[in-house]
């Protein structure tokens, strides 16, 4: 998207979503609420997200009254507007006008009216309906100079197994592979006798075709992004230059953000992780980090912006303790660390009933003398002296691939092993070496240009995307770092096994074949010991757990072997030099030991920054132009070496030499 609006700020965005339409009974709370917002230093709101009902009482019916008079009285207030489309939930007189726009599960029962995110993506009254009510709104607000972003509907997700989705599925296929003789074939349908000799017997999912499934979710994620299209397309006609957003989730399985991202201007989510679920937040709080440094890779050349958190609790969870003093300003912080330029939340106030009447929020029901709401107008008015951070995007030469296809092909794969595959995990723990350096990352997928990396790490990529593996060959060949693992290289795009052996076309690169793999259960032991004098940092025997493929050298050096088991002594960790870079893979699921060796090592082998010489366990370190962010998540004291002199950029006092950072402490410095 060459002139893809960007969002220009001069302030980090700091509010959430506001939801008037609950309370327009009830003036003095509205009035009350402006002067909350200002208490608390907001000075955005996210509005309309769940307003059809209000906006369209009845069909064709639209009352914008009520907005305007929001819109106007906020933006005299002094906040800016984030104006949702409210396609999120649907009005009941729409839903019982026209049944089609509801769901129909995977038994062909249409849901009855209820909930939300749960419209049919493919509905054409749907999309008209969304379409239009969208043109009323851009033109409405279109030359309105607090409107700075559209968030388009609210959290897409789940599949419809309708007629009607189902039709299009087949058009889908149809284009995809012309002729059912294609289809059969890259689907290996005549397994159980699944041919189809008609494209109207494809009407449901059949689990037990692996590539049918992954081709349905394939299908699911561009009714997704041409539902988003459809919507966009009127708020592009009338407001060309407010760039336009969908709040993503955590990693999210139905479809494939890479995709969706191409349908927006600005990249944002939304984060409920489990804090104080454990005595210790700190894989929390990297796996917080790992979605953040997803989203930046969306779209690089911008920040991104976290959409909702909660300031509080998270009501939906089985436990959802309040958040302890200090931890919002914490998670705040961390996520402009890892460059969002926005720390917005749901909600400012608390819905009086349903089912989120007890979710946290800035306004509770007694008001806002509370220690939550203390807290958020500190962190409000801590951000004010921030504003410089904003704009600005930390260049990123190390990534981590983490892909949809290819976890859709891991999850639905019955085997090798079944219990513990763990894709989410392993590549956040391949990335955790990576966080504990203060390395600037980015998570991407296979189909991202790599020029720009010097280590590239795709852990149990069983799936190889066409290009990919001539991406990776070009990308060693120049001087880059790949590792990959176990697992990897099993399968195409089709879901369908290489018969070439694995690693299939990253055997030559990787200068391996795996001959077989083997999985362990809990009571096995089996070791990756390094080979003594390597010089890639691995030292002793790891502990292996899970997975173990036997391999064999083609051209590769062996850096480990492992230690039991008939296939002891055979190669467990291998290296091949490939033009001016390296290729290594790990044949089996070690202990976090072996990450922190071993990618500690390629940082340094392939001169990655790292954003402090030497950082303790716990604290994340991240820089972003002038400004480092330091963050304790370990339950301890830590103390951190600058190696500069810096000015602690909210308290304005001078900072060098070593500093104390208790449990929950985040520092934002800037270069003196
Ligand atoms: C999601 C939704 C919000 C709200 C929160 C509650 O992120 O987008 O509308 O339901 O969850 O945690
Ligand atoms: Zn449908």
């Amino acid at each position: 998207m060459p002139d893809s609006p960007k969002l220009v700020l001069d302030q980090i965005l700091y509010g959430g979503d506001y939801n008037p339409d609950q309370w327009l009974d009830r003036p003095e709370i509205l009035t009350e609420d402006l002067r909350f917002m200002n208490e608390a230093s907001v000075n955005v709101v996210s509005l309309g997200i769940f307003a059809w009902a209000t906006l369209e009482p009845e069909e064709g019916r639209f009352d914008f009254s009520w907005l305007d008079e929001r819109i106007n009285a906020l933006t005299a207030n002094g906040q800016k507007i984030i104006l949702a489309t409210p396609s999120g939930a649907k009005p009941n007189w729409m839903a019982a006008k026209y049944p089609e726009i509801r769901r129909v599960d995977q038994h062909g029962i249409r849901e009855p009216q209820n909930g939300r995110h749960n419209h049919c993506l493919t509905s054409p009254v749907y999309r008209k309906k969304v379409a239009l009510l969208n043109a009323e709104l851009a033109k409405r607000y279109a030359n309105h100079p607090a409107l700075v972003l559209w968030h388009v509907s609210n959290e897409f997700g789940g599949y419809c197994y309708c007629d009607k989705c189902m039709s299009a599925f087949r058009d889908w296929l149809k284009a995809r592979y012309e002729t059912l003789a294609n289809l059969n074939h890259a689907w290996w349908a005549n397994f159980w006798s699944h041919t189809f000799t008609d494209w109207e017997q494809i009407v449901s999912i059949d689990e037990s075709v692996n590539a049918m499934v992954v081709d349905w979710k394939r299908f699911m994620t561009e009714q997704c992004k041409t539902f988003i299209a459809n919507e966009v397309a009127p708020l592009r006609q009338y407001t060309p230059t407010v760039p336009v957003t969908v709040n993503y989730m955590t990693l999210f399985g139905d479809y494939d953000y890479w995709e969706l991202a191409k349908e927006l201007d600005v990249i944002c989510w939304d984060s409920y992780p489990g804090w104080h679920d454990a005595p210790n937040d700190t894989p929390i709080a990297l796996r917080t980090s790992f979605v953040h440094d997803q989203m930046r890779a969306f779209k690089a050349d911008r920040p991104w912006l976290l959409m909702e958190c909660t300031p509080s609790v998270t009501n939906w969870r089985g436990i959802s303790k309040p958040k302890r003093p200090g931890v919002h300003r914490a998670i705040a912080l961390a996520s402009l660390a890892h460059g969002s330029d926005a720390v917005m939340h749901f909600q400012f106030r608390k819905g009086r009933g349903s089912c989120e009447q007890f979710h946290g929020a800035y306004v509770d029901h007694s008001g806002n003398q509370n220690r939550i709401f203390r807290e958020m107008a500190e962190i409000g008015s801590e951000l004010k002296d921030l504003a410089a951070v904003t704009g600005t995007q930390e260049p990123a030469q190390a990534a981590v691939v983490y892909d949809w296809n290819n976890r859709w092909c891991i999850e639905i794969a019955r085997g090798p092993r079944n219990d513990d595959k763990n894709y989410d995990e392993t590549c956040i723990e391949w990335y955790r070496p990576l966080w504990e350096a203060g390395v600037p990352t980015h998570v991407i997928d296979q189909t991202v240009d790599l020029s720009s990396y010097k280590l590239v790490i795709a852990p149990m990529s069983m799936m190889i995307r066409p290009g990919f593996a001539e991406k990776v060959q070009a990308f060693v060949e120049n001087g880059g770092t790949f590792v990959t693992t176990y697992l990897s290289g099993w399968v195409d795009q089709d879901t369908n096994a290489f018969q070439t052996g694995f690693p299939g076309p990253l055997r030559k690169l990787l200068g391996i074949w795996a001959e077989e793999m083997d999985v362990l259960a809990g009571y096995e032991a089996q070791t990756s010991v390094a080979t003594k004098g390597n010089s890639y940092g691995l030292n002793g025997a790891y502990s292996v757990e899970h997975f173990a493929e036997v391999i064999h050298l083609e051209g590769a050096e062996e850096l480990a072997h492992f230690g039991g088991e008939y296939y002891a002594g055979s190669p467990s960790v291998t290296v091949n030099k490939v033009g001016k870079g390296q290729a290594i893979f790990v044949a089996s699921r070690n202990d976090a030991r072996f990450q922190s060796d071993l990618i500690s090592r390629l940082i340094d082998q392939a001169s990655v920054k790292r954003a402090l010489p030497r950082i303790p366990t716990g604290v994340n370190v991240q820089v972003r132009g002038n400004f480092l962010f330091a963050i304790n998540w370990a339950p301890e004291t830590k103390t951190l070496d600058l190696n500069s002199s810096y000015v602690d950029a909210i308290t304005g006092d001078p900072v060098s030499g070593s500093f104390e950072l208790v449990p929950y402490a985040a520092t934002v410095l800037r270069k003196a």
